[in-house]
């Protein structure tokens, strides 16, 4: 006989599902959280591994002090100098600490997030430097907004500065990101390369949900899932082939004539603008019969060794006849979120993706996908929050 109990949580869910964002809701639920908790209680492997990387990290203390800026440059524009490792730093400490609380418990750490947040929200006013300006509101965008919905339900987060918090990525960093993909920097829906699209669409979503603005984050969505730009999912396909061994998709993308570096820089993107659209309840990882899990099989395959079929590429810096072989074999953090959603949770062939996340653990510290502070100091490892080992994996 259902309960009382059952009937509130049945009216609650459909509430929630049908009136309002779930909250936290970007990359990771309060679900996810129940998983890797009880993964890390238990000491589970690989997760306890990842666990205890992640609490070392240098991003991970509760000691760590932001340093933020009013204007953030990214680009040397011939005049200031870049400061935008500043942001990422901070908003890399920002995610780690937030992860830290939301598995420890322990509140030092989420004051030390709200904290980077906080100082962020009532300093920061512009991005500015070269036309790189727009990957630093994507990338930082995307990745403080995340930051930000993971502590969403901290009690101690004090109300004004929550709600500067979110004042700050709408005006600072949702600004650009819309200025960007309506006009791309005044060329046309064919120039650029999809990363740009792809990190400034993966801000709005997660600025949507944190702000709880839904025009925000539906016109993003709609825009991964049918342009106008190229760049969007429909011509983020360049080519299908069937791999005759198996009878399986593989997908040519937009940079694979381009270089390795940036072709698993989008297949990163692409995951976590799925990952986040599907917290909402929405699916992207299924749209055009699973692009996403051909393309980044295409990429794998190439990136683990293998040859791959490659048709010429009019790309707007000029015909590219021959997949790049440049910087082949990447190792940067997010396929764990690819194969744990398709592999592990939808039991589809992700073999692919797979090898390439071995490839990218085998090469890393401890043998698992770790974040920032693990792949660099430089930008590049900074793209992907990473820690995917203990985040998504299922199995
Ligand atoms: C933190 O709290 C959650 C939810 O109450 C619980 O599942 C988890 O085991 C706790 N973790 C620790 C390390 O106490
Ligand atoms: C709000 O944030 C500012 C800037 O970091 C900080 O100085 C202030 O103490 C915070 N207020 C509360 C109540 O936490
Ligand atoms: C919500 O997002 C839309 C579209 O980006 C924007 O025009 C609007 O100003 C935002 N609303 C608020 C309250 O920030
Ligand atoms: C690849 O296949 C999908 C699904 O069959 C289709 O929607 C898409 O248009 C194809 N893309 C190309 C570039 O042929
Ligand atoms: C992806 O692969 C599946 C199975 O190999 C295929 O049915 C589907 O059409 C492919 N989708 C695209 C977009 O190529
Ligand atoms: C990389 O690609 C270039 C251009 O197609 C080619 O000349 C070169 O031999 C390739 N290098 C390797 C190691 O495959
Ligand atoms: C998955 O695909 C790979 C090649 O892409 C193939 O070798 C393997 O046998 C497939 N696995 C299953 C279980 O079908
Ligand atoms: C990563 O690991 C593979 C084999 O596991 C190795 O062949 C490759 O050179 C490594 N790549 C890098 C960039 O370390």
């Amino acid at each position: 006989m259902p309960t009382l109990a059952y009937f509130l949580a049945f009216f609650l869910t459909f509430s929630v599902s049908t009136a309002a964002f779930v909250h936290p809701g970007a990359l990771h639920t309060i679900q996810d959280f129940e998983r890797i908790n009880t993964h890390v209680t238990n000491g589970d492997e690989p997760w306890n591994i990842v666990w205890t990387l992640l609490t070392e990290s240098p991003y991970a203390q509760s000691s760590y002090l932001p340093t933020p800026r009013q204007t953030v440059y990214r680009g040397y524009n011939g005049v200031n100098s870049e400061n935008y490792p500043d942001l990422y730093r901070d908003t890399a400490a920002a995610y780690q600490l937030a992860i830290r609380w939301r598995i420890s418990n322990d509140t030092t750490y989420a004051e030390a997030a709200v904290n980077i947040l906080n100082s962020w929200a009532v300093t920061l006013t512009t991005i500015d430097g070269t036309s790189d300006k727009f990957l630093a509101s994507g990338l930082y965008g995307y990745q403080m907004a995340n930051a930000a919905e993971l502590m969403t339900d901290y009690a101690g987060w004090d109300s004004t500065n929550k709600t500067a918090t979110g004042t700050m990525l709408t005006n600072v960093f949702a600004y650009m990101n819309n200025f960007f993909l309506e006009d791309h920097n005044g060329q046309d829906f064919y120039h650029y390369w999809a990363n740009w699209d792809q990190c400034n669409l993966a801000s709005l979503i997660a600025i949507g949900i944190f702000t709880d603005n839904q025009t925000m984050n539906d016109n993003a969505v709609n825009y991964f899932r049918t342009g106008p730009s190229n760049r969007a999912l429909p011509g983020f396909a360049v080519a299908n082939y069937t791999e005759p061994e198996s009878g399986k998709a593989l997908t040519q993308s937009q940079e694979s004539g381009r270089d390795q570096g940036h072709s698993t820089l989008d297949m990163m993107l692409v995951g976590v603008i799925a990952q986040q659209v599907y917290n909402q309840g929405d699916d992207m990882f299924t749209a055009y019969s699973n692009e996403i899990l051909n393309a980044t099989g295409y990429t794998s395959k190439y990136n683990v060794g293998y040859h791959v079929p490659y048709i010429a590429y009019d790309s707007y810096m000029g015909t590219q006849t021959v997949i790049s072989n440049s910087s082949r074999g990447d190792v940067r953090p997010g396929a764990e979120l690819l194969s744990a959603h398709y592999g592990q949770l939808r039991g589809l062939n992700s073999s692919w993706t797979d090898a390439y996340r071995d490839w990218v653990n085998g090469n890393s510290t401890d043998g698992v996908e770790g974040g920032g502070s693990n792949y660099g100091f430089t930008s590049g490892g900074f793209d992907g929050l990473g820690f995917g080992t203990l985040l998504y994996r299922l199995i």
